[in-house]
């Protein structure tokens, strides 16, 4: 099988193509990346010499790129996108440019190539709930996104459901929750904390700090896709958590400084981010009925092991904080994507 994997040089798409290789040996992996801020190829170092592996530098937002790609493939697995809630804050045009706009045309492709289309979406398009309550998301639960992120991301989602409904295209869709693990964009919390803390920064801890996530590792994501690209039933959506909800953000910087031998003085409380869900927490039993999901990786286990992986990667992530990363590819690629 040729799967096209757009995204595939961030964080969770390159732990897919890395999981993909590993346990279907035989596919074909073409990823389309077009090495936004957040896109990485040292995190596909050790795949780039791999004759199963292609990468192709591109925008899913140019139909030129995505229509040729789309025809030549069995499957497409779309992770590309604006991921980082305080940037869509800061500026939304790029959010609904790739993660709307991008998505619509990698859908007409698919349309038009008549290929499966397995959509990567997040918990956060349903909003936020009480700290008080037991509730959980699941596939039946009201879209209500508060960020310009989540609101990109629930456009996209409807359009997904919408070329299903309409064109009858093969489509799937997964929300899953916050990921954690190796080559994560320290922008986002964990590695954020952890890189902050490796270099003897204080964390910054937004409002009270008792906003409560639900967290996956990321091989339990990936897993996750490959059970539903196998079983999912096409036209569904599918829910996806990891071991550890209830825990807040204090809770888990805590835990980071316990593992690195370190002091509540590291922890500084900063003004909250506007619009900030309380509470994601996912309820997966459809995942676990249909597809016989389950998250496999304990959290303080991984979390543990996420600390190690940073501490011995120092390279990687002292290179993407100062922009070096970045020349990496320029030199093989010129820069510029198409
Ligand atoms: P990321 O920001 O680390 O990576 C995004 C990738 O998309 C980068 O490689 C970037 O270069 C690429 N990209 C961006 N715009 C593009 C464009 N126009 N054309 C081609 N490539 C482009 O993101 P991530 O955290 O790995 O998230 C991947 C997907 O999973 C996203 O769709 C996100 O919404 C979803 N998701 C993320 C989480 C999480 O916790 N990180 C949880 C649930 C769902
Ligand atoms: O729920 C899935 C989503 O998880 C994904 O769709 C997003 O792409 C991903 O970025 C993530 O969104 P969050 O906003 O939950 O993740 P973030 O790492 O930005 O923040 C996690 C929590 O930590 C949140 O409550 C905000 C808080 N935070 C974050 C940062 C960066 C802090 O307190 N301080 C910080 O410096």
């Amino acid at each position: 099988m040729k799967v096209l994997v757009t995204g595939g040089a961030g964080f969770i798409g390159s732990n897919f193509i890395h999981y993909w290789l590993k346990n279907h040996p035989q596919d074909e992996i073409i990823n389309l990346d077009k090495l936004t801020y957040a896109g990485n190829l040292e995190n596909l170092k050790a795949v780039e010499n791999n004759p199963n592996y292609k990468f192709v530098l591109g925008d899913i937002c140019n139909i030129d790129v995505v229509g040729p790609l789309v025809r030549d493939c069995d499957i497409v697995v779309h992770f590309a996108a604006e991921s980082h809630v305080d940037r869509s804050i800061i500026d939304c045009a790029e959010f609904v440019r790739t993660n709307v706009m991008g998505t619509q045309i990698l859908l007409d492709a698919a349309k038009e190539h008549d290929k499966r289309f397995h959509h990567v979406s997040t918990d956060e398009v349903f909003g936020a709930l009480s700290l008080d309550s037991k509730e959980k998301f699941n596939e039946s639960t009201s879209y209500n996104p508060h960020s310009p992120y989540s609101a990109s991301k629930a456009g996209s989602d409807h359009l997904v459901r919408a070329y299903f409904d309409t064109h009858k295209l093969a489509i799937t869709i997964s929300n899953c929750s916050n990921n954690f693990g190796p080559y994560q964009f320290p922008e986002k919390f964990i590695p954020l904390a952890i890189t902050n803390l490796l270099t003897e920064k204080k964390v910054p801890i937004y409002g009270d700090g008792l906003y409560v996530r639900d967290w996956i590792y990321v091989t339990d994501h990936c897993r996750a896709i490959d059970l539903i690209l196998q079983k999912g039933k096409i036209g569904e959506t599918y829910c996806i958590g990891g071991m550890a909800s209830d825990i807040n953000n204090l809770q888990i910087i805590e835990k980071i400084l316990k593992i690195l031998g370190k002091d509540k003085t590291m922890i500084e409380f900063v003004k909250d981010r506007p619009a900030h869900d309380r509470r994601y927490a996912v309820d997966w039993s459809k995942a676990k009925i249909e597809l016989g999901y389950k998250p496999e990786h304990d959290f303080d286990e991984y979390l543990t092991q996420t600390v190690k992986w940073y501490q011995e990667n120092q390279d990687w992530w002292q290179k993407v904080k100062s922009g070096e990363y970045q020349k990496y590819y320029k030199k093989q690629y010129g820069g510029e994507s198409c």
